[in-house]
């Protein structure tokens, strides 16, 4: 394949549900000559109790689903998919596999001043302490105190943004590490920046709220330049995006629609079971 046809091939990105659609956004945003191919996991979500093993096997077999649909790069849009399979997947695919983890620890350690950095997520993301450790390997002295919030993906999933039993569910989780003096709270999935303001309003002023996707990102975009397979945008007017789900297409699109910068005009059904 000429270089040309290389550069304009999509990234993949992928995600237990809606929450990759922040990682996706933020691409979009800051690589907007690149294609997007798109696969939320909509008829396994949640990803956040599930086992490592069951973990690793979505994963794999979403990556196969994406490399059939010839991306250049991955972008595992999923805080629990990275923590848990990509290291797994990584040495098995021939394709260059980006996670959140690792950018969303870079910019924790950057941002906290006091050296405490708080870490919400799901309860496996949690478990395998993947942020503790990539913390402390960048700056051993961050002291990380991780919560699980497993009601959050589901309120988001649903729809209940604004309903007042989110409220509650922050106050129910938050209300501890408020105690806990960091000044820096990373929303270790990617549902949770569709709850960011109220995040924000309930632990206050003080606690730099921080969202990986921006650094996920620049990571890629680094990638990209490194292995000069950025899209120059010479063979295209304008980015396309494709979105595919593994179940309920129509309640993603309408849920795309409302947080995506664009129009999402069709959302389609894979059989993911048969990668
Ligand atoms: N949005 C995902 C994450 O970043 C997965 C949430 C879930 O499916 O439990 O962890």
């Amino acid at each position: 394949m000429d270089i040309e046809s290389k550069k304009a091939e999509p990234i993949g990105v992928f995600d237990s549900g809606v929450g990759g659609l922040t990682v996706a956004c933020e691409i979009a945003r800051q690589l907007p000559k690149e294609n997007i191919v798109y696969f939320g996991d909509t008829a396994r979500v949640p990803y956040g109790s599930k086992s490592k093993d069951t973990i690793i096997r979505f994963s794999e077999q979403i990556i196969r689903f994406l490399a059939k649909k010839h991306v250049k790069a991955i972008v595992i849009a999923c805080n629990t998919a990275s923590a848990l399979a990509l290291e797994t997947v990584r040495d098995q695919f021939d394709i260059p596999i980006l996670g959140v983890v690792i950018p969303g620890a870079r910019a924790a350690v950057a941002a906290t001043k006091n050296l405490k950095v708080g870490v919400i997520g799901t309860e496996a993301t949690v478990r395998s302490k993947m942020y503790t450790k990539n913390i402390q390997k960048m700056n051993p002295k961050v002291e990380v105190i991780e919560k699980a919030c497993p009601l959050f993906v589901p309120l988001v999933e649903e729809g209940f943004r604004e309903h007042h039993i989110t409220d509650e569910a922050i106050h129910y989780y938050l209300e501890s590490m408020k105690d806990t003096r960091i000044d820096a709270m990373i929303l270790g999935c990617t549902h949770y920046p569709l709850l960011r303001t109220k995040i924000q309003q309930y632990v206050g002023e003080n606690i730099q709220i921080v969202n990986p996707a921006y650094e996920t990102a620049m990571e890629l975009k680094e990638l990209l330049t490194c292995q000069g397979i950025a899209n120059t945008g010479k063979e295209q007017s304008c980015s396309k995006y494709e979105f595919y789900v593994s179940d309920a297409a129509e309640k993603f699109r309408d849920f795309a629609n409302s947080v995506m910068p664009f129009d999402v005009p069709k959302t389609n059904i894979v059989n993911i079971e048969e990668y």
